[in-house]
């Protein structure tokens, strides 16, 4: 090892953020930095992929540097790059991988392919290094909860990139769903954020939602309360009246909590875990992180808001603990845009 203290550049651009990091010994953030496209997509309500991978390329060089001087650190004070590799947009990663291929050719570094997910995952391990009391690592086994954009599932994780993934959703990923609902009630995109925001001011009792327990399963659904959150919709439209967007917003809200928590810790109980993780851009949700951090039965740890939604240093975190079982991927490594995590 070039160093006694290892340090990973992270980069990450899957979907809609361009992101890099410098991560010291696999959770300690030297720097992390985000450039966010969302106003750009707002206009679409949604992700556009071609405007996505453009504006990753406009981007993409000047975040690294911005990592790198963030951690007053330059590339030759790097063990390795890591990049996201896959789920995502093809488009779109393929912007990051390139990019870190540059890095690791010019600079004879080692290429590491990250899977997302996992990345998620790791969020859990990264604390800022000025952190006085570095809190603890999370304890093997732990269950995550990975809750984003486009995948929910639960892991079964033994030690670390152990994987067993004992169920995911059957459907509607749980960050999909907050942007559905949100898009029928008229809310801005993205979602999450808009109907958190609009369920401070509503009654999570005003509407019963479905609850798919699908007991017996590790899986969610949440096509059903989607489906009926838009039969309400229909509803109050047909008689002329005002959509009660506060109201419907926290009865979802309160809904999908309901089932995320439930049966996470239900199999936190049955598969007897230490620990509990939960990951991903939905972990961001106030309700779902105080329905977690209400409970003392198992501890959990939820990443700071900064690093629920997409950035690079978990990325970085993730990447360490690969470097230090001696992955080392080839300069030819592809995107693969449906990368399962286990
Ligand atoms: O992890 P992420 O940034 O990207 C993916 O890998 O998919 O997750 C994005 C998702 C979006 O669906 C967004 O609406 C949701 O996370 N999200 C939230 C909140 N903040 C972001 N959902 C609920 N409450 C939030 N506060
Ligand atoms: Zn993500």
């Amino acid at each position: 090892m070039a160093n006694e203290k290892v340090r990973i550049l992270g980069i990450e651009s899957s979907c809609d953020e361009t992101a890099a990091a410098v991560i010291q010994n696999g959770r300690e953030q030297l720097s992390s930095v985000i450039a966010t496209q969302i106003e750009i997509h707002k206009k679409y309500g949604g992700v556009f992929p071609e405007v996505a991978s453009r504006q990753h390329i406009r981007t993409i060089y000047a975040i690294i540097e911005q990592a790198l001087d963030q951690a007053h650190l330059s590339l030759a004070d790097i063990d390795a790059v890591a990049v996201t590799r896959g789920p995502g947009l093809a488009g779109s990663l393929v912007v990051g991988l390139n990019a870190a291929k540059g890095v690791a050719l010019a600079r004879d570094l080692p290429l590491i392919g990250i899977n997302h997910l996992e990345g998620h995952i790791y969020s859990a391990w990264v604390y800022p290094a000025d952190t006085p009391n570095p809190p603890p690592a999370p304890q093997f086994p732990l269950l995550a909860l990975l809750v984003s954009g486009g995948h929910t599932e639960l892991n079964l994780i033994t030690d670390h990139l152990h994987y067993r993934r004992l169920g995911a959703t059957l459907d509607d990923a749980a960050g999909e769903a907050f942007d559905k609902v949100a898009r029928l009630d008229g809310l801005p995109y993205p979602g999450g954020p808009s109907v958190q925001k609009a369920a401070a001011e509503g009654n999570p009792e005003a509407f019963a939602f479905p609850r798919a327990r699908l007991d017996g399963t590790w899986n969610f659904s949440f096509s059903g309360i989607k489906t009926a959150v838009l039969r309400e919709v229909r509803k109050i439209e047909e008689l002329n009246r005002p959509i009660p967007v506060n109201d419907m917003a926290a009865s979802f809200q309160a809904a999908a909590v309901d089932v995320l928590f439930t049966k996470t810790l239900k199999a936190a109980r049955e598969f007897g875990v230490k620990e509990i993780v939960v990951a991903g851009g939905v972990s961001a949700n106030k309700a779902l992180r105080e329905a977690f951090l209400g409970q003392d039965e198992f501890p959990v740890h939820i990443p700071p808001l900064s690093l629920c939604t997409d950035n690079a240093a978990m990325i970085g975190a993730a990447g360490y603990y690969h470097y230090i079982l001696g992955q080392r991927d080839p300069l030819n490594l592809d995107v693969n845009p449906t990368w399962p995590l286990s």
